[in-house]
C-alpha cells in the first residue's frame, strides 16, 4: 500500500503515466503529475481527483526541471514516463531530429533523476522508461533504440550511485496508448494486429499492464537496478 506516500509522475497526463497515477491513488498515494500541455494536465486531473497536484513542465529544459523539484518538496517515488518519440530510416533522418529524440527521452530523464534524487526519501525509488527497441533491433528505430539503451544503462548505474534509493527501468513493448493518436485509426489497428500476431501473448499491451509493473517496482524494496520487460515477450522473438 502507498498510504502517506507521495509519488511524482512526470508524463502523468497521458497513457502509462496517467494509468500509473490512477493505480497509485487507488493504493492510497498522493500524486503529483507533470507534463507540457496545460490542457492534458487539466483533463488528467479531472480523472484523478482531489489528491492530485499538476504542474506544467518541459523536461528538455534543465532550468524548468530544477524549479519543478523546488515546488514538489520532498517525496517518496519518482516515475518518469515523459517522452515524445519518433522513428525513421537511418539515412533519411535529419540529424536534428535524432538529437531531439535524445533531448526529449534521454536528457529529460537524466535531468529528472539529477534534480529529483535529492528530494527523494532514502526508502524511495526512481522508475525510468526504456523500450523494447533497445533489446530487439527494428528497422526505423536506430536512434530510439540507442536512446532507450542509454536510459537503461543510466538507470542501472544510478541504482549503485544513488543507493539506498532504488532505481529501476521499465521496458515496454508495443502498448496501445495516445502516443500513436496521430496515426490513422485503420493503420494503427492493422499495426497492432500484425504485432499481436507475432507475440507469444497474441495481443499488444495496455497502459494498465505497464502501470502494474511500475507499482510493483515502487513497492518491492528488494528490487533495484532491474530492467523489467513488459512487452508480451517481444524482446525474445
Ligand atoms: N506506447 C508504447 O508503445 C511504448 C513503447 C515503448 C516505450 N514506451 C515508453 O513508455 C513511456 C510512456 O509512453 P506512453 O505510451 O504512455 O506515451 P503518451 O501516452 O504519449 O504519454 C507521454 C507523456 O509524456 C509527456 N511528455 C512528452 N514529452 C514531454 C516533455 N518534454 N516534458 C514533459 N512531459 C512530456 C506527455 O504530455 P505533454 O504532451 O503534455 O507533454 C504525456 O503525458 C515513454 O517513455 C515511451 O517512450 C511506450
Amino acid at each position: 500500500m502507498l498510504q502517506n506516500q507521495k509519488v511524482v509522475i512526470i508524463g502523468g497526463s497521458s497513457g502509462i503515466g496517467l494509468e500509473t497515477a490512477k493505480q497509485a491513488i487507488a493504493l492510497g498515494a498522493e500524486v503529483i503529475i507533470a507534463s507540457r500541455s496545460e490542457d492534458k494536465l487539466q483533463k488528467a486531473k479531472e480523472q484523478l481527483g482531489a489528491k492530485t497536484a499538476a504542474y506544467t513542465l518541459d523536461t528538455t529544459d534543465e532550468q524548468q526541471v530544477q524549479s519543478f523539484f523546488e515546488k514538489t518538496g520532498t517525496f517518496d517515488h519518482l516515475v518518469v514516463s515523459a517522452a515524445e518519440t519518433s522513428g525513421g530510416s537511418f539515412l533519411h533522418t535529419e540529424t536534428a531530429q535524432a538529437r531531439q529524440l535524445f533531448e526529449n527521452k534521454f536528457w529529460g530523464q537524466y535531468y529528472a533523476a539529477k534534480y529529483g534524487a535529492p528530494k527523494l526519501s532514502p526508502n524511495g525509488s526512481i522508475t525510468l522508461f526504456s523500450g523494447v527497441v533497445a533489446y530487439k533491433a527494428m528497422i526505423g528505430s536506430s536512434v530510439l533504440g540507442a536512446v532507450n539503451a542509454a536510459v537503461s544503462n543510466l538507470g542501472q548505474t544510478l541504482a549503485l550511485e544513488l543507493a539506498p534509493i532504488r532505481v529501476n527501468i521499465v521496458s515496454p513493448g508495443i502498448i496501445d496508448t495516445p502516443s500513436r493518436s496521430k496515426m490513422p485509426e485503420g493503420a494503427r489497428n492493422d499495426y497492432y494486429a500484425s504485432v499481436a500476431d507475432k507475440l507469444p501473448v497474441k495481443r499488444v499491451g495496455k497502459a494498465e499492464d505497464v502501470a502494474q509493473s511500475v507499482l510493483y517496482l515502487i513497492q518491492n524494496g528488494f528490487v533495484t537496478g532491474s530492467v523489467l520487460h513488459v512487452d508480451g515477450g517481444h524482446h525474445i522473438i
